[in-house]
């Protein structure tokens, strides 16, 4: 049999009734960030379903601390690589800090930039009350929605550092009660960022659209990571990253060994040469 994401839908994009067909199924699935046209083409032709341009490009591509400063004028053109790059996948355009928070206008109008200039098919957001106009307001508007709930890097601030959300009785029943309303207003799927396991289980099992889980243990339906720390081109990560592949270490080599050749005239040889 098919499976709905891994297998099947190849011929358009992965649509948000795929990924609802795909939890209702209990598939699992895995979603990547991408931030340029290269990367995405080796993602989509990986298969993966769903592709993140993340305000983590802030850090990663970017080279800022936070993701507070990375603006919608530097992830749009990010965006339209991303999806000049895929056939399949569907294209999330991350909305950064600053630009929904104010109104539900504004919300709108920084989503509209994303699908029309950019190509995007949904957008993210961070919270979940305080943005619960916001989510409605494009979801009236036809716009897909991932809701984004725990450690939301936009509020690193607020919380006083990257730590773990959600721990204690408390602050669980207040994010289970955020998941409920996004999932309520008419978000798509929860990205679930760094809350303990138990929670992100028991958020998974009372939402019936997909989580999407980074730290957030094996219970969710889906999984995310920021694909220069999935593949090693990240110094540093955090202790829920696992590391597929060596590609600073690749790179690294490849640039020494191109370097090399050029120095000692090996590169190029003649047939790098036309005549
Ligand atoms: O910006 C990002 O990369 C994200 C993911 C980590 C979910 O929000």
């Amino acid at each position: 049999m098919l499976e709905t994401l891994y297998g099947g839908v190849q011929n358009r994009r992965v649509t948000i009734r795929d990924l609802q067909r795909a939890t209702d199924t209990h598939e699992r699935w895995a979603m990547l960030t991408a931030y340029d046209y290269s990367t995405a083409r080796v993602f989509d032709e990986a298969g993966v379903p769903v592709l993140l341009v993340g305000d983590s490009a802030a850090n990663v591509i970017y080279g800022y601390d936070t993701t507070l400063p990375v603006t919608v004028d530097e992830l749009l053109p990010l965006v339209r690589g991303v999806v000049r790059g895929t056939k399949r996948a569907m294209v999330v355009a991350d909305m950064p800090f600053g630009s929904y928070q104010s109104s539900p206008a504004q919300a709108l109008e920084t989503a509209a930039r994303f699908m029309k200039e950019g190509g995007a098919q949904a957008v993210k957001l961070e919270g979940g009350h305080r943005v619960l106009p916001q989510v409605e307001a494009l979801v009236n508007a036809g716009v897909p929605v991932m809701a984004h709930l725990g450690l939301t890097p936009q509020s690193v601030n607020a919380f006083g550092g990257y730590r773990v959300q959600g721990r204690g009785e408390e602050a669980a029943h207040r994010l289970v009660q955020d998941a409920k309303a996004m999932q309520q207003a008419g978000a798509f799927a929860m990205v679930l960022e760094v809350v303990p396991s138990e929670l992100a289980r028991e958020v998974s099992a009372q939402l019936h659209i997909p989580t999407i889980g980074i730290g957030a243990g094996p219970d969710c339906d889906a999984q995310v990571l920021v694909w220069q720390d999935m593949a090693g081109l990240s110094p540093r990560t955090a202790k829920f990253v696992k590391r597929y592949a060596d590609v600073a270490g690749v790179l690294g080599q490849a640039a020494r060994s191109f370097g090399q050749e050029v120095v000692a005239g090996q590169f190029p040889a003649p047939e790098h040469a036309y005549h």
